[in-house]
């Protein structure tokens, strides 16, 4: 029997790695699963929660603390609560992971996005990797600001080597595979008992109203 518990998708990787990309897709599987799914974004979360916050070291770990403080009060009800920003410090990753943990009513999945710089510059989605090149902007991460790599993710996943639906894929099947989410055979199943029931209940109630 799958738990109704919530969980953590903690999607990580250097701007452009495909985060914002993972992280819609697999909401759209989760939530046609029938499981509640909220997507924190970070480009979104810094023009809100995070407003104000540059991008030191001390105000980055600022803006991933919120976003791991709210994923955690979510998940703990329940909810897939998928967080798609850089979050480049491994400390302060594991420092969300451990306080999750630690209330023992959600679990915490970590995906780590793996790309290389050339595919990264290549794609270049925002312009940015050509700005922080010349110079433009300062604190870029992966090219003049730091990127750690989580050292035992829950799964690495390359996304210069796939396309973004076969990504998803993988993280669908490892999220079933630990059992947070329904696989869809299961959801098959339970529409079809579902519909089992609703026949039965409908028999019954024919046999009551001819006898
Ligand atoms: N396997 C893949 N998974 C995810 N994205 C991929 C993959 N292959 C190619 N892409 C492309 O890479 C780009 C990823 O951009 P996206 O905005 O999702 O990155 P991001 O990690 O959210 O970046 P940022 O940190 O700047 O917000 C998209 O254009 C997407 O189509
Ligand atoms: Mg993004």
């Amino acid at each position: 029997m799958l738990s109704a518990r919530g969980f953590v998708l903690w999607f990580t990787g250097l701007p452009g790695s495909g985060k914002t990309t993972l992280a819609e897709i697999v909401a759209k599987v989760i939530r046609e699963r029938g499981m509640p799914v909220e997507i924190l974004d970070g480009d979104e979360i810094r023009t809100n929660l995070s407003k104000g916050l540059g991008f030191s070291r001390e105000d980055r770990d600022s803006n991933i603390r919120r976003i791991g403080y709210v994923a955690r009060l979510l998940a703990r009800n329940g909810v897939c609560a998928i967080t798609a920003a850089i979050s480049p410090y491994r400390e302060t990753r594991d420092e969300i992971r451990r306080s999750v943990y630690a209330e023992g009513r959600a679990d915490f999945v970590e995906v780590y996005l793996e790309c290389s710089l050339t595919a990264l510059i290549e794609r270049d989605v925002k312009g940015l990797y050509r700005k922080a090149l010349a110079g433009e902007i300062k604190n870029f991460t992966g090219i003049s600001d730091p990127y750690e790599p989580p050292v035992s993710p829950e799964a690495a996943i390359r996304t210069d080597t796939e396309k973004p639906g076969a990504s998803a894929a993988r993280i669908v099947t490892l999220l079933e595979s630990l059992r947070l989410i329904p696989a869809s055979s299961e959801s098959d199943h339970e529409s079809r008992r579902t519909r089992e029931v609703a026949a039965l209940v409908q028999d019954i109630s024919r046999t009551q109203a001819g006898g």
